[in-house]
């Protein structure tokens, strides 16, 4: 894979060195670690363990670490060995880690996940089928590791269409988890709007089909990311809550058959509440979407337009174009997944014009320190 982060003489990239206030943070930089499963949590609990203390401490010199998506129910989990925020043994879990992180002087917010239909029965409360909005089976395989006799990768079942009643309690489950974040001494929470999962799975209408109030008109599918919001905002201040919006592409193959007016529209309900950003991943060919580069631009200037707070972009940035962003008032701040990945002491590196670690792949999800804890730092590779 090309990281796009070249090495290159004289690059200028002082804009992501700009301090940035979110809430009542300053952010040392814009160069934002952006949400990475990395599947090493431990059963039965789906706990946290000394090793992500070190990983993330590593990475403590990036702006803000977004965490890995963290499933904030058993019902909302979907990928074999991803962490839980919703018990206490998993709060617990996690105190060292956000300690690490802020000794080394990061801040971390972490990411609130429900993979709705992205599942399968291995990790549901007794077994049942995963839940969506309407019945619908995600294209792909769900990666359930040995959760499964037939694992790591099986078929996705077909999700069932969530009662009323259940969608009130996953809004529960939202402010629960977002109440233990702040226990585990998280600065804040990344509300995950993001990639294909439960609340695309509302946005889009190749998924939902429902004829109730979440259903239908804009208005109606937006109602599940608009009442999300308003559970977290009474148990969160609003300048610990940032949410984050994918327009294309994500996990089993959703998508909306007007994506440009229903991202607007997303963003133009979550302005006005003094959030502490909106994280965009444009379309680009990761993240879906294609190489319609035209495209990628306008939907996401409609985006930063339409939002009155600080705007994160993600998505195969290199750091040139990263600066040139945040320089040309695109974006106020970039995330780098695979990169920081791979690159410890990313900030540094961006300053020193290089040289990067290459990500490996076969190492992403699952296993070791291997992969994980070992790409070593600048001076190490100096
Ligand atoms: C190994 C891996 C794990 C990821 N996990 C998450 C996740 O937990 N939550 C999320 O919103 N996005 C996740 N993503 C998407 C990244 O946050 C990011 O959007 C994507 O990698 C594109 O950015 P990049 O080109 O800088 O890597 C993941 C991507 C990778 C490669």
């Amino acid at each position: 894979m090309n990281l796009h982060v070249t090495k290159e003489a004289n690059i200028e990239h002082s804009s992501l060195f700009e301090p940035l206030r979110i809430g009542a943070m300053t952010l040392p930089n814009r160069i934002f670690m952006a949400p990475l499963t990395r599947s090493r949590s431990v059963a039965p609990e789906h706990t946290q363990t000394p090793l992500h203390a070190i990983y993330y401490a590593q990475r403590a010199s990036a702006g803000l670490i977004i965490s890995e998506a963290t499933q904030i129910s058993a019902q909302g989990q979907g990928y074999a060995w991803t962490p839980g925020i919703f018990t206490d043994a998993q709060v617990e879990s996690w105190k060292p880690v956000t300690d690490a992180i802020h000794k080394a002087g990061g801040h971390v917010f972490s990411q609130l996940w429900h993979v709705g239909a992205v599942s399968h029965n291995v990790f549901q409360p007794d077994g049942k089928a995963p839940v969506s909005s309407s019945v619908w089976t995600p294209q792909g395989q769900a990666f359930v590791g040995d959760y499964h006799p037939n694992g790591p990768l099986v078929p996705h079942p077909e999700a069932r269409a969530l009662t009323k009643h259940e969608i009130k309690e996953i809004i529960e489950d939202y402010q629960h988890a977002a109440k233990n974040a702040l226990r585990a001494g998280f600065d804040g929470i990344e509300f995950h709007a993001a990639n294909g999962y439960l609340i695309d799975q509302f946005l889009r209408d190749s998924v939902n089909k429902r004829t109730d109030e979440y259903g239908g008109s804009i208005e109606n599918r937006l109602r599940l990311l608009n009442e999300v919001v308003d559970a977290l905002l009474q148990v969160v201040p609003a300048s610990k809550i940032g949410v984050r919006l994918t327009p294309m592409g994500g996990a089993g193959g959703s998508y909306d058959s007007n994506p440009e007016a229903v991202y607007t529209a997303a963003v133009k309900a979550l302005t006005g509440r003094g959030l502490a950003y909106l994280h965009v991943v444009r379309p680009n060919t990761h993240g879906g979407g294609g190489d319609d580069a035209a495209f990628a631009h306008r939907i996401m200037a409609q985006m930063k337009a339409a939002f009155d707070g600080p705007f994160i972009a993600n998505g195969e940035f290199s750091a040139e174009e990263a600066a040139e962003w945040v320089a040309g008032g695109k974006a106020d701040a970039i995330s780098f997944g695979r990169s920081f990945l791979a690159n410890p002491d990313l900030p540094a590196r961006i300053a020193a014009n290089g040289p990067y670690n290459e990500p490996r792949r076969e190492t992403f999800y699952g296993g070791t320190a291997v992969g994980y804890t070992d790409y070593p730092t600048l001076d190490v590779n100096n």
